[in-house]
């Protein structure tokens, strides 16, 4: 192999991306290329593309398309495209993008050093988007991260739901679990190398199970043998969370009681529509359970507006369900057609104008209702995690609830520090670090909310 080769990586989309984006630089480095930082200077230049809406993928296109100025000055640049536009999308990449030299889906990580030499060495579009169907292993090593605070583990891949709207099981197909021993393995080595939080991620990753292990007793010895002080876990489905997985949450300190649970709509017509296996009566004994098991958890979820067929009804449904759970932050969404999925069989009622009413009502409901939850932080004292500097010279920090803090003083990334919350808007918190035998609030070091908040 060539060892003078330069690669720059660029992705799009999810966690799952992301994480995918640092093992294909692992992969890439161990076969000898080197990574650029810099597009200019590299010899292939990869997208790891999404295509969760059709903003995601004009987003990816347009993106390469802009990357392909550099073939003026460089004409043996080599551009590839994966991810999961690339995995769905190949007739699409190569009608508006025919320069793209190599098409690799989502499961092609490990064949990456040989499609990138072979694509090197052929004028042909190389195409690889087989749908990965081999069991899911990764190496438990730390390998290269974005930063040394938070270390995210792939534990499976794909997802074997079909929500009505999603294109991510064509992207992803269907779930693969990583073996318990890697998993956990990689939690100690991440911290070893000095990691203060950890995330599992998987786009179903509380359907995780390997043999007879459930996705409960996973996080369990998780938490127990990497002993890492945060252990998070993200995107649970709500018809997989369990008593068994509730237990755990409360009973292991290190992990966060903070969970992000999609509800999608508070309409149960258009639950059933998107194939989403719950009720909205459903959704809130579990979260009447959570918050039993867990006083101080903080919640947060995924919204869609403008789903085939939604009437006001249907929408003023999901905007009581904010207002009685309540979140304390939300990823707001206007439903967009995917090619090829069942939604898209189903007439539509809304017109674009009332598809973005309907996101920008939802947004400001969401917003007061997050920001009515922060004020109640106010004064209050809590543990936050330095994950790094921000842009005014301060910290970057983060509260067990998943809360953003913003930190006047420049702290080192890593640390814990007690932090007393002096600002508050919908979402992210200013604060600066507490003084000792301040008559401040200490109820929060352990729990993030005073308890009388929840009842
Ligand atoms: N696996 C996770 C998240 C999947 S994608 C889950 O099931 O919750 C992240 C979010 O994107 C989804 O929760 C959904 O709100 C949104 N989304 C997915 N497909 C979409 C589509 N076609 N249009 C608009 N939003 C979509
Ligand atoms: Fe998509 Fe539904 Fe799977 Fe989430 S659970 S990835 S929304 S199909
Ligand atoms: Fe996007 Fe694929 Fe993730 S469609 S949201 S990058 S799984």
């Amino acid at each position: 192999m060539n060892t003078e080769r330069t690669v720059h990586i660029i992705t799009y989309g999810c966690q799952m991306n992301l994480r995918d984006g640092e093992v294909a630089g692992d992969i890439l480095e161990s076969a000898g290329f080197t990574l650029s930082a810099e597009p200019s200077s590299a010899d292939v230049i990869i997208v790891l593309t999404c295509a969760v809406r059709e903003h995601a993928s004009v987003r990816a296109l347009g993106r390469i398309k802009d990357l392909s100025r550099h073939l003026r000055t460089n004409p043996h640049l080599l551009l590839a495209m994966g991810g999961c536009l690339a995995q769905t999308e190949v007739e699409r990449i190569r009608r508006e993008a025919p320069f793209v030299g190599l098409i690799f889906g989502t499961g092609q990580l490990p064949d990456l050093p040989r499609l990138i030499e072979q694509a090197l060495n052929t004028e042909e579009t190389v195409l690889a988007t087989e749908i990965a169907e081999n069991s899911f292993h990764l190496p438990p090593t730390t390998g290269r991260r974005r930063g040394a605070v938070n270390g995210f583990i792939a534990i499976m891949r794909g997802c074997n739901n079909c929500c009505s709207y999603c294109i991510v099981p064509a992207a992803r197909g269907p779930e693969h679990y990583r073996p318990a021993q890697e998993i956990i393995a990689e939690a100690e080595n991440l911290v070893q190398d000095g990691f203060k939080q950890v995330t599992l991620i998987g786009q179903n990753v509380n359907a995780w199970s390997d043999g007879g292990l459930s996705f409960a007793e996973l996080l369990r010895q998780t938490a127990r043998r990497s002993g890492v002080p945060r252990l998070r876990f993200v995107t649970s489905h709500p018809r997989s969370l369990n008593d068994e997985l509730i237990e755990v949450m409360a009973d292991e300190k290190n992990i966060c009681s903070s969970l992000h649970l999609p509800l999608q709509s508070g309409s149960n017509k258009i639950l059933q529509a998107m194939g989403r296996g719950y009720t909205a009566e459903e959704y809130l004994l579990l979260v009447r359970r959570l918050q039993k098991a867990i006083p101080n958890i903080t919640l947060t979820t995924d919204l869609m507006v403008g789903f085939p067929q939604e009437n006001e009804q249907d929408f003023s449904d999901t905007l009581r369900m904010v207002q009685e759970v309540p979140f304390d932050g939300a990823f707001t969404f206007k439903y967009s057609p995917r090619k090829g999925t069942r939604a898209t069989e189903i007439s539509e009622i809304l017109s674009e104008a009332e598809k973005v009413e309907r996101l920008q009502a939802l947004i400001a409901k969401t917003q007061e209702v997050g920001l009515r939850q922060n004020q109640k932080r106010l004064g209050v004292r809590y543990l936050a995690l330095i994950e790094g500097a921000d842009r005014r010279g301060g910290s970057l920090g983060r509260l067990e609830s998943n809360h953003p803090i913003i930190i006047a003083e420049k702290l080192p990334p890593g640390t814990f520090v007690e932090v007393v919350v002096t600002g508050v808007t919908a979402w992210t918190l200013r604060g600066k670090p507490a003084e000792e035998n301040s008559s401040e609030e200490i109820i929060a070091l352990h729990t993030q909310t005073p308890k009388a908040q929840h009842g």
